[in-house]
């Protein structure tokens, strides 16, 4: 079985920047409220006149040039994503379009804030079964679409954007060392947009009630990702024969800064191993991993041969992790 490691990173982020003193004048909340209960300090929205392909085009447009690639060199484009630009066809067929490329494989996944790790795990897939060679995997949201505007208790913790990793081939010991995935789709309504879909088609109804945005048991969806994402990180862990002392830096899912912090807490790793982009991002579910792996790398936090740990938990409910040589 081939191995595949990291070609190269890139993100894009919309230009309007949304602060917590900005929502102040939306929703009754406080920048102080959201800043110590999530660790948020601002986010990105996108214009109106983006969709979540035209994030990810730009996004793969910088990860190509960073990894001296052009579109026709990429094997398959898979998109994680909960907020597609059209239900069919898929968020990587019009990345497809955007990257003017055609003939390559193209698909998207849905699971939600794990949905860059489950995609990292069927990139592997294709390359290990020679299949591709070279594989884009894109996370991207807008989130702003989807979050009802008068709720204080969702608006102020989702962000917009997109980050790109391109995987390859590896012929050294750098790459992906092992991958964790799980999920539980019984308690998926603790965090769930009710309509849309084939359950509750769109109508009036469903808009007036705002069932097209998210809702959210934030307390409970809490204590569960604390949970998986501590296990998700051990299992992986333990799994490949290495511990928390071997890693060199943590990327996890950035859903609240108290939700990491209890992690790294319970798996052992120490607060200066770890990447945190949640004041800057919030929480843009599929896309915070590659976003915060690309600001690691940009920021020189993560250097060839480090050891890093990622792991998230979303919403399905759904949680991964995975350990790579850099
Ligand atoms: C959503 C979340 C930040 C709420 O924090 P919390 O400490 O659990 O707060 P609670 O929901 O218990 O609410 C506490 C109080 O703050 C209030 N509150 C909620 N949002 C608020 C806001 N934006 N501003 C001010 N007050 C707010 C609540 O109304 C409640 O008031 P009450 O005590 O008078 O009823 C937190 O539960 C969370 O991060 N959950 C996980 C989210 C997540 O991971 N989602 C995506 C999955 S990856």
């Amino acid at each position: 079985m081939k191995r595949m490691r990291v070609r190269s990173t890139g993100a894009y982020l919309p230009e309007k920047v949304l602060t917590n003193f900005d929502l102040e004048k939306m929703v009754d909340t406080s920048d102080e409220w959201i800043r110590t209960r999530t660790g948020i300090v601002e986010r990105h929205i996108a214009a109106d006149d983006e969709a979540t392909s035209d994030l990810v085009v730009k996004a793969a447009r910088e990860a190509l040039e960073r990894g001296n690639l052009t579109p026709e060199d990429i094997d398959a484009i898979i998109v994680a994503t909960v907020t597609p630009d059209t239900a069919y066809p898929s968020t990587a067929c019009w990345v497809q379009k955007g990257l003017n490329v055609k003939g390559n494989i193209a698909f998207d996944i849905n699971a939600a804030c794990s949905g860059f790790i489950y995609a990292t795990a069927v990139a592997q897939g294709l390359i290990a079964t020679g299949v591709a060679k070279t594989v884009l995997v894109a996370g991207a949201e807008i989130m702003s679409r989807f979050v009802n505007w008068e709720d204080r208790s969702t608006c102020v913790l989702f962000g917009d954007g997109a980050g790109v990793v391109i995987y390859e081939e590896s012929d050294d010991d750098s790459g992906l060392i092992d991958i964790y995935l799980g999920a539980d789709g019984t308690i998926g309504e603790l965090l769930i947009q009710p309509a849309g879909g084939t359950r509750m088609p769109p109508s009036h109804e469903t808009v007036e009630k705002k069932l097209h945005t998210v809702h959210m048991q934030g307390n409970e969806v809490f204590k569960h990702a604390v949970r998986m994402m501590q296990e998700a990180s051990l299992k992986v862990l333990e799994h490949s024969g290495y511990t928390a002392d071997d890693v060199d830096l943590f990327v996890p899912h950035q859903a609240n800064i108290r939700i990491i912090e209890a992690t790294i807490k319970r798996v052992g790793i120490p607060w200066e191993k770890t990447m945190v982009t949640i004041d800057k991002f919030a929480n843009v579910p599929a896309a915070t991993i590659p976003l915060t792996l690309h600001e690691a790398v940009i920021t020189g936090k993560l250097k060839k041969g480090d050891l890093v740990l990622s792991s998230a938990f979303g919403g399905g409910f759904t949680w991964g992790a995975f350990l790579m040589r850099w």
